[in-house]
């Protein structure tokens, strides 16, 4: 298991206290915060520290995309080992990535983040995007390829070895693209947003997800987070 991973709780725990100060809005209540131990999105609630940085928004949502991508590959080294593991399990967390870590992460980079910095015309970091949006689109074909491989779950070993070896892919790709968005990607983009830019994009993200927001879609999901990794097993000290 990756090293990394194992902080992930911890770092979100904290992440909570940091000062960014949100305020609740109407849609999301105050007890959600003795609700969800980890409250993954609690900064999604109402933003109102105008100097937070985008890539800041941004590499919070990889604490949730890293910890789905733990769950993924326990629940794959369990199938692998023989050890219980439901097809309902892989259908919640291909689920948790479209409707929810995924989802929102790259819609803000692909519709809103990389146009921008496109404009910027920086001629090689145009190629550098049209990289990181391929390799979103082969991030998706994977998944949508995942989800075909566990609807034949129950056709046996073969059928199996499919989904975990897919997970896998998954996983490592995901992995290599979470770093080079930090390395490279995030220093970038604070080095050339302007405040006012960084400002509107905040903003945007947050029409983005008002909907989602609303319907306690993050709760639910973040629920759902917690629930795999207690089934799993996945403790972090
Ligand atoms: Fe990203
Ligand atoms: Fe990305």
């Amino acid at each position: 298991m990756p090293k990394h991973y194992l902080f992930n709780k911890h770092m979100i725990m904290k992440k909570i206290f940091i000062p960014i100060v949100i305020t609740s809005c109407v849609c999301f209540s105050a007890c959600t915060i003795s609700r969800s131990r980890y409250s993954t999105y609690q900064y999604h609630k109402h933003i109102e520290n105008q100097n937070l940085f985008v890539t800041e928004i941004l590499h919070r949502e990889f604490d949730v995309i890293k910890r789905t991508l733990q769950i993924l590959e326990r629940a794959s080294n369990n199938l692998d080992d023989g050890k219980p593991v439901s097809k309902e399990t892989f259908s919640e967390i291909v689920d948790i990535i479209l409707g929810f870590s995924d989802k929102h992460h790259q819609e803000k980079e692909d519709k809103v983040l990389f146009p921008l910095l496109k404009d910027k015309n920086e001629g090689e970091k145009k190629d550098f995007l049209g990289r990181l949006l391929m390799e979103h689109v082969s991030e998706r074909d994977m998944i949508r390829n995942l989800a075909g491989a566990i609807s034949n779950f129950h056709q046996g070993k073969k059928a199996q070895k499919k989904i975990t070896k897919i997970a896998y892919t998954y996983i490592k790709h995901m992995e290599k693209h979470i770093q080079t968005e930090e390395k490279i990607l995030f220093p970038w983009v604070n080095m050339v947003l302007t405040r006012d830019e960084q400002v509107m994009l905040i903003k945007k993200f947050e029409e983005m997800e008002k909907e989602d927001i609303e319907a306690g879609v993050h709760e639910k999901y973040t629920a759902m987070i917690e629930r795999l990794e207690e089934q799993l097993g996945i403790y972090i000290e």
